[in-house]
């Protein structure tokens, strides 16, 4: 698929608490078809610090309003300086990049698992299955009952089941407790969140022929395949996480 580099405008700059916001932008051209999966490469103006683009997943996709949504953690200098910008100002983006969460077969029973900040991607792939005629169910995991967000959305989009790591809602623990595993057997999970949670996910799906795909977060410099920074080792030998990724087989990755 082309890449494009373009400015988007900011419709809209929503917090949803005190480390986490939505931002809403819209093109001047028609969006392309976007897959789930795929993420864009934002420019960071006005600082030595933050020369090199900051890579987000697609949250979520409006061809309708011709908007898309990125949902972003305050991690540091570039993430920071994003939660300050204000409706009407421009943000220039390359996209879209890397590769998309793989179709289920027909009737699969399909659960998407997502951590914290990592449930980004995880809004639009369940929106777009449900359009395509699947019934995704969605397993969170938050810190606490305060971390959770956009939950009414996800609850649009089909059944959803909580964890938080001490209990306030929903099972207390991680996603991987929580008792919707035990009693019930999909046959795809698609996950993104922390490493040690799609590690976690991968190791209950390995053996039990669930195919399990995750969303890797490296870190990344060019997005496009150029600077070698994001190899990650497969199975298939070493592959570049922004180009042959950022979604992996978990059976691919030599974890
Ligand atoms: C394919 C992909 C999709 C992503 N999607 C999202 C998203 O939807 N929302 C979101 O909030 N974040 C996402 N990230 C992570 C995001 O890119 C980083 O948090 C961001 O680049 C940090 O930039 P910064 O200038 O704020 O922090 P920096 O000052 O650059 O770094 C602050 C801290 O964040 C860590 N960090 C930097 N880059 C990454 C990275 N790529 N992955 C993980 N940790 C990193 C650094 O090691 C450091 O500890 C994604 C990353 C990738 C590779
Ligand atoms: S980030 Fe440059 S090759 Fe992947």
């Amino acid at each position: 698929m082309a890449k494009r580099m373009e400015d988007f405008t900011v419709k809209a700059n929503r917090s949803l608490n005190h480390d986490l916001f939505v931002l809403e932008l819209t093109g001047n051209s028609y969006l392309p078809v976007l897959k789930p999966g795929q993420f864009i490469q934002v420019r960071i103006d006005g600082s030595q610090e933050t020369f090199l683009r900051r890579p987000i997943s697609i949250h979520d996709v409006d061809y309708d309003q011709n908007t898309i949504k990125l949902l972003i953690q305050i991690a540091g200098k570039g993430t920071e300086a994003l939660s300050g910008i204000k409706e009407g100002e421009k943000l220039n983006i390359i996209y879209p990049l890397g590769n998309s969460f793989s179709l289920p077969s027909e009737n699969a029973t399909i659960l998407l698992i997502g951590g914290g900040c990592g449930v980004a991607p995880l809004m639009f792939l369940g929106k777009y299955l449900k359009s395509k005629g699947y019934k995704p169910e969605i397993l969170l995991g938050f810190r606490n009952s305060e971390r959770i967000i956009e939950y009414d959305e996800y609850a649009s989009i089909g059944p959803v089941y909580l964890t938080t790591e001490d209990g306030s809602k929903g099972e207390k623990g991680f996603v991987t407790d929580h008792t919707v595993l035990q009693q019930r057997r999909f046959d795809h999970i698609c996950c993104c969140g922390p490493e040690p949670m799609m590690k976690a996910v991968a190791g209950y799906c390995s053996g039990k022929d669930i195919l399990c795909e995750v969303s890797l977060e490296h870190l990344m410099a060019c997005g496009f395949g150029v600077c070698l920074c994001c190899v990650v080792t497969t199975v298939k030998g070493n592959l570049c996480t922004c180009t042959d990724g950022p979604v992996f087989n978990t059976k691919e990755l030599k974890w």
